[in-house]
């Protein structure tokens, strides 16, 4: 997620944006810039890597100014280079943005059959030159942002200045979060709070659609196209510790309330609703590869591994290709046998895990066709694998994974419909139904998140516990298994996942009045079997938790305690059921009192076999 900070005022700027970009540094980078006006000119310098570079290059190429913007940028389009750094300039306009735009390409075809050159990877260049062409046809600096926004789809947040009127910060909003800082005779805008609370508490949040012109006199608020807007400032009391978590105790809370923004993220721009299909140059295999091969062998480790088992569910239900998983570590501990027709999807989201790229590298000497699903651009994994495809969910800083979790899942459900679709096995209607659920499924996750009180409750009872059973079956399976690690790893109550079915063979023995059992069981094709599995369970007094769906009559009956959740395509519940497990185990260890987001012996990248 990048870092916007902009100011303009009576004070040097450099400082400021280079303070503020640092109380930013948390939203994770790998480059940053800055533009600032000198009175002459906006002069820009931007470094790959830690702030500290880009001061480096400061001392080297100061810069000197009161109107100015800076930037941390984490890639998604373009690899981390100092030339994909924002600002981007065109002619007098510098530019910085939080987002995606969505009909870049086509865009970026636009702008370059009219001569345009461009100098970067990024979407975001794009804008600064669509702005530059308004201003060049007569346009003050705010009305070309305007219709230059006019032309984008996607999500953005963006901050401009133009040297050509240099006493204003143009702004505007449109899913990516911007904040307004009211100082005295100066104005401040930054991605977050805590960027600018040390200057000023006085803070304006836009909202969907704004659009704003900052002067040293104040902000003139309007929606983008124009009608003004009346909303006053309000006062911050947060410390700048809690700012940075936006007011939520931990990281991981933020995260897992962060989560519909992360799938409508990674799906923006890669649903074709209409075509009933994905995308191909977001998915990071072509058509061919799809028709033509034999197996999809997904490797990974921990919770990567448990989205990998979705996968393997839906290649296999979806795309109707034999699918397997495996663990990263196993595979590269025996002697596996993959080849051309296979191809393997390594997934991760640091795409640094030492086992799952060792596991790629052997899958590569195979001559095995390779895929990576990650979310740090450019990481390890990615480049080994030289085709690859990005979730969207932004830095993570809780170790317990969990918006990469379900942005991985959002991309197997991608994945595998974009197979199938290649090789003809799935209809455009349940195609289109099944990508219109896809779509849908952040309203329903934000549905879920306001359960959070009722979940709260249901946590402190099992504060006590010393284990706990996860039981799912089919699709469920992989939510169980990651809903007992999500427990393990930052409550220390140990935990196990289980195949439902699985129970009866081993497992049985452990269940008594002190065993909670958490029964993952949405309406599907598994239902009565694994209600079965759950009476079970109760004959021998385990105590029920069960993840349902709304208007589940009898389930009442079964479990000691339900938790209700919107009922969608059985294809996709993982989505769904995995949020009231998140925020379970969540609780548990906040009543724990642990290190929630720094749990002990875990590291967020393992970089070690
Ligand atoms: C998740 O909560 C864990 N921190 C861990 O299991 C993690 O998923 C695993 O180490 C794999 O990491 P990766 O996705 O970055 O490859």
């Amino acid at each position: 997620m990048c870092g916007i900070v902009g100011y303009v005022g009576p004070q040097q700027c450099t400082d400021i944006l280079v303070d503020g970009l640092r109380r930013l540094e948390y939203r994770g980078y790998d480059s940053a810039g800055l533009a600032i006006y000198d009175g002459k000119k906006v002069g820009v310098v931007r470094a790959v890597g830690k702030l500290q570079n880009l001061v480096k290059a400061l001392r080297e190429h100061p810069l000197e100014g009161s109107l100015g913007i800076g930037h941390t940028r984490w890639a998604t389009h373009g690899r981390p280079t100092e030339g994909n750094a924002h600002p981007h300039v065109a002619g007098d306009v510098a530019l910085v943005h939080n987002g995606i735009i969505e009909n870049h390409l086509e865009l970026k075809r636009q702008l370059v059959e009219q001569g345009v050159k461009f100098s970067s990877d990024t979407d975001t260049e794009i804008v600064a030159h669509l702005v530059h062409r308004e201003r060049q046809a007569g346009h003050d600096l705010a009305t070309s942002l305007r219709r230059a926004l006019a032309l984008v789809h996607g999500a953005y947040a963006v901050a401009v200045i133009d040297a050509k009127q240099p006493d204003r910060i143009v702004v505007a909003k449109n899913a990516s979060p911007l904040v307004i800082g009211f100082g005295d005779g100066e104005m401040f805008c930054a991605s977050d709070i805590p960027a600018i609370l040390p200057y000023t508490k006085r803070m304006l949040p836009l909202e969907e659609g704004e659009f704003g012109v900052l002067t040293r006199d104040g902000l003139e608020l309007t929606t983008l196209d124009g009608k003004p807007i009346d909303r006053a400032p309000r006062t911050i009391t947060w410390n700048a510790s809690q700012a940075e978590k936006s007011g939520y105790k931990h990281f991981m809370l933020k995260e897992i309330h962060e989560q519909p923004r992360a799938i409508e993220d990674t799906l923006r721009g890669r649903v074709d609703l209409h075509a009933a299909d994905v995308v191909e140059s977001e998915i990071g295999i072509d058509a061919n590869t799809a028709r033509s091969i034999q197996r999809v062998y997904f490797l990974a480790c921990g919770t990567s591994h448990h989205a990998a088992l979705y996968g393997r569910f839906l290649v296999e239900s979806i795309a109707k290709i034999p699918a397997t998983t495996e663990l990263a570590s196993e595979f590269i501990g025996r002697d596996p046998v993959v080849g051309p027709n296979d191809l393997v999807v390594c997934v991760s989201q640091s795409g640094e895990t030492l086992d799952t790229l060792a596991a790629l590298r052997v899958a590569k000497e195979q001559g095995a066709k390779l895929l990576a699903i990650a979310n740090v651009i450019d990481s390890a994994i990615p480049r080994a694998a030289g085709s690859s495809f990005y979730t969207h969910a932004g830095p993570e800083i809780g170790v317990a994974s969990t918006k990469c979790f379900t942005t991985q899942l959002a991309a197997m459900v991608l994945l595998a419909v974009f197979i199938a679709r290649r090789r003809d096995v799935l209809d455009k209607d349940r195609a289109q139904s099944i990508l219109q659920a896809l779509v849908e499924i952040p309203h329903q996750m934000r549905s879920v998140l306001s359960l959070d009180d009722n979940i709260r409750d249901l946590a402190r009872s099992l504060a006590g516990a010393r284990s706990a059973l996860f039981l799912g079956r089919g699709v469920s399976y992989p939510a169980a298994v990651e809903g007992a690690l999500k427990l393990k790893e930052i409550s220390y109550i140990h935990a196990e996942g289980y195949a439902a079915g699985e129970m009866k063979h081993g497992p049985i023995a452990l269940i008594d009045a002190d065993m909670p059992v958490i029964a993952i069981m949405p309406d599907d094709k598994s239902y009565e079997k694994i209600a079965s599995n759950v009476q079970e369970a109760k004959a021998r007094e385990g105590r029920v938790i069960a993840v349902a769906n709304r208007g589940n009559a009898d389930i009442g009956a079964i479990a000691q305690s339900v938790i209700y959740t919107p009922k969608v395509d059985p294809l996709l519940s993982p989505l769904i059921t995995t949020l009231p497990l998140q925020l379970l185990s969540y609780f548990v260890a906040d009543f724990k009192g642990t290190d929630v987001d720094q749990p002990r012996n875990l590291a967020k990248t393992v970089t070690v076999e």
